[in-house]
């Protein structure tokens, strides 16, 4: 019988970091065209939202999407369980805790990277989702913030939340600083620190039951994801796989060995221009859609002109699929010119 452990971990090899403002399900449809397999994170939504709120806009999804999981923000056991279940009886995938937002909105309410300092409270919280789900249950988290030693700081919070039966720690591999610094400050200054999430994979090993553990930070391609890749069992890319999304295109056969050939670029643009047509039809800004599309060509011929048409032209009133088309077409002509300079 295979194990929790051994299903988590057929799926969650390579994962796309949940992004907020970027990893909408528009973003998410994008990224499956380009791999089949890469689970798919979606943006953090709130607990009282996921309750309270529009729900088919804030967490309706397309069955493509799938694996596809939810990441929530907050720190009431209650309310981060019933915001498990309805997604859970949605139809996600996974569940997955945000313990690693720096944002200050965010530490207002009492989650994100601040949790780090409560292990207790968010073991309560896994406890109460996984009680409330059967779909995995998982958090991410950072090493530690601020003065904490992450030593024992991202241990506490491991241990605290595979007592609960956590199903993974997903690990930005460096501290959040809660004063002085922003979000965006928060991904690039504290320190990258692999060594710290591979010595806890180490020590995870060792204990009664193996726990996944996926690392996540500055990883900028797929080299360098294969690189960290034998020492923990997923990667999770954030801003690599959004501002380079060619790169999911090998996901699938680097990471899932898939005897398939890489997904071609200009077919998954033609696919996109579909799913484009039918977006727009049902009152979607093409901008909603091309917004996510604008690093497909990065480095290739045309690469440009590609993303100053997408970023121009799809803002014009009425704009439509044309508008891809347009962009697409200067890539292949840029393409040829090259080829015929070569
Ligand atoms: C625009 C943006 C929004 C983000 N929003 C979230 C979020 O909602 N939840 C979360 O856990 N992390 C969020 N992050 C952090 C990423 O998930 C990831 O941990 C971080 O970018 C480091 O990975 P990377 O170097 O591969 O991008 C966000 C990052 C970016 C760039």
């Amino acid at each position: 019988m295979t194990t929790a452990y051994e299903s988590y971990r057929a799926v969650g090899r390579f994962a796309t970091a949940p992004m907020m403002d970027w990893t909408d399900r528009r973003c998410r449809a994008f990224h499956r065209m380009l791999s089949r397999r890469a689970l798919l994170y979606t943006e953090m939504v709130t607990a009282a939202a996921v309750i309270h709120g529009d729900r088919d806009r804030l967490i309706g999804f397309a069955e493509e999407e799938h694996p596809v999981a939810l990441q929530l923000g907050g720190s009431d056991p209650a309310m981060l369980a019933e915001a498990a279940r309805i997604a859970a009886d949605r139809g996600y995938d996974e569940i997955n805790l945000n313990v690693g937002c720096p944002s200050d909105r965010v530490q207002d309410g009492r989650f994100g990277a601040c949790l780090m300092a409560e292990p207790a409270l968010v073991a309560r919280s896994v406890a109460a989702m996984k009680a409330a789900v059967a779909v995995p249950v998982t958090v991410k988290c950072r090493i530690g913030i601020d003065d904490q030693d992450p030593e024992v700081a991202l241990d506490a919070l491991a241990d605290a939340v595979v007592a609960e039966g956590v199903d993974a720690l997903w690990v930005h591999a460096r501290k959040a600083w809660l004063k002085g610094l922003s979000p965006k400050e928060n991904r690039t200054i504290p320190p990258l620190d692999y060594d710290r999430v591979f010595r806890l994979k180490q020590r995870l090993d060792a204990g009664s039951r193996p726990v996944f553990v996926g690392i996540n930070g500055g990883i900028g391609s797929i080299e360098e994801a294969l690189a960290l890749a034998p020492k923990v069992d997923g990667v999770m890319l954030g801003r690599a796989a959004y501002q380079t999304p060619a790169l999911l295109l090998s996901v699938d056969r680097q990471f899932y060995g898939e005897d398939t050939p890489d997904g071609d670029p200009v077919a998954v643009v033609r696919r996109m221009m579909d799913y484009a047509a039918a977006e727009c039809a049902r009152g979607a800004p093409l901008s909603s859609i091309t917004r996510h599309m604008l690093g497909l060509f990065a480095g290739r011929p045309g690469a440009r002109a590609w993303r100053r048409i997408l970023t121009v032209a799809s803002h014009r009133p009425g704009a439509g699929v044309e508008v891809i088309a347009e962009a697409l077409s200067a890539v292949t002509q840029g393409a040829s010119l090259s080829d015929e300079a070569a």
